[in-house]
């Protein structure tokens, strides 16, 4: 279903902690999300990943994220981010529709 990138903003929230999006965004606990659509796992610049995330061979699209962020642990065993994935289908598909507009830096 498409999302609604307003309502996506929100759920953003329970994200933000360790990753920040938007204009002059910098990597944190977590990598910067600019650009992530269409990105390959593992890319975001100056970012210590993983041996998991960035060997996933995942390219970042609408169903791969989907997929990632109701369970990341078992997309990406052994991945280190530790959040425990978003329940709720509609809360997925409105964190898409807001991250995926923000463009690489
Ligand atoms: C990685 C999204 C919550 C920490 C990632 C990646 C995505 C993502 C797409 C892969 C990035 C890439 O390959 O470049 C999200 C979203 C969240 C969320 C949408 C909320 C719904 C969190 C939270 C934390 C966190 C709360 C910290 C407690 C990390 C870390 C990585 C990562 C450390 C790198 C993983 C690794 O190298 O194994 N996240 N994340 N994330 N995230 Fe999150």
């Amino acid at each position: 279903a498409a999302g609604d990138p307003d309502a996506g903003q929100k759920v953003f929230l329970k994200c933000a902690a360790c990753h920040k999006i938007g204009p002059g965004a910098k990597n944190g606990v977590g990598p910067s999300l600019n650009g992530i659509a269409g990105r390959k796992s593992g890319q975001s610049e100056g970012f210590t990943y993983s041996d998991a995330n960035k060997n996933s061979g995942i390219t970042w699209d609408e169903a791969t994220f989907k997929e990632y962020i109701t369970a990341p642990q078992k997309k990406v065993p052994g991945t280190k981010m530790t959040f425990p994935g978003l329940p709720a289908e509609g809360d997925r598909d409105n964190v898409w529709a807001y991250i995926s507009q923000f463009k690489a830096d």
